[in-house]
């Protein structure tokens, strides 16, 4: 089950699979007599399962009866999976999550990676369906969101770093996935950037406009935020 990332949701707490069995058991305070009535194995097959040995047959048996509505817990990811990559990268911030920033942080001067269906409200946009590129144009404002293609984060994040630096931006805000194992970002970004871990995670919308499940953690990375723009975001949007 290690080996294969392989774990369950639907039974309780527990650090591991045979700990969450044996929480869920004596929370439903069944003894392992009673469990072993109930599923047709032995007392010792149980206490075996909750040691972290079985086999995956009689596991399936004492799930049946234990958690019948356990299931597997879909795997931590750092990227969109497979089946979306066609348009992986077109995930827009929602109209809810942005209307937070809009009043923690001020209205946007520019989104730099923009999308013609994003509900994002900023006075330029830099849309490549125009031919424009964010990665080489000038930014330039008092207030930028990056939200930007997650298959090329750290380019973009790089490119925030540049510009704001380079005193085109004066503040920048970027919602991004929790990736932090590059040298350049322990090195360099962690100097300059204050980080706001995200509890919970935003549903991004496609370009049909449906919310979407976001299956990593996200975090809110600002350049040249003002502690009171900082303090007025965490009131509004929970995490650390
Ligand atoms: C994750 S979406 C976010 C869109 C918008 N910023 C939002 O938050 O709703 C990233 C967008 O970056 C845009 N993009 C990709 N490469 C770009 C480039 N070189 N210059 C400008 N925009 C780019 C694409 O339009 C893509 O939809």
């Amino acid at each position: 089950m290690a080996a294969f990332d392989f774990r369950l949701t639907g039974l309780g707490p527990g650090g591991t699979t045979a700990e969450q069995i044996r929480r869920r058991r004596l929370k439903q305070g069944w003894a392992l007599e009673r469990l072993a009535e109930r599923t047709g194995l032995s007392r010792t097959t149980i206490a075996g399962i909750e040691r972290g040995g079985g086999s995956v047959a009689s596991l399936l048996s004492l799930l049946a009866v234990l958690a019948p509505k356990a299931r597997r817990r879909a795997p931590e990811r750092a990227f969109w999976g497979e089946g979306d990559k066609q348009d992986r990268d077109s995930r827009f911030t929602p109209a809810e999550f942005m209307a937070n920033i809009y009043e923690a942080f001020g209205a946007i001067d520019l989104d730099p990676c923009a999308h013609e269906l994003s509900p994002v409200i900023a006075r330029r946009r830099i849309l490549p369906s125009e031919g424009a590129d964010g990665l080489a144009e000038p930014w330039a404002g008092s207030l930028v969101y990056v939200n930007p293609p997650y298959s090329r984060l750290l380019v973009w994040l790089r490119r925030a770093h540049d510009q704001w630096r380079a005193g085109n931006a004066e503040t920048v805000v970027c919602l991004v996935p929790v990736r932090t194992d590059s040298a350049w970002f322990q090195e360099v970004l962690r100097a300059d950037a204050d980080i706001y871990f995200l509890r919970g995670r935003v549903r991004f919308l496609d370009a049909k406009s449906k919310g979407q499940h976001t299956p990593f953690s996200l975090m809110l990375l600002t350049l040249g935020a003002k502690p009171e723009q900082k303090a007025r975001f965490a009131q509004l949007v929970p995490g650390y």
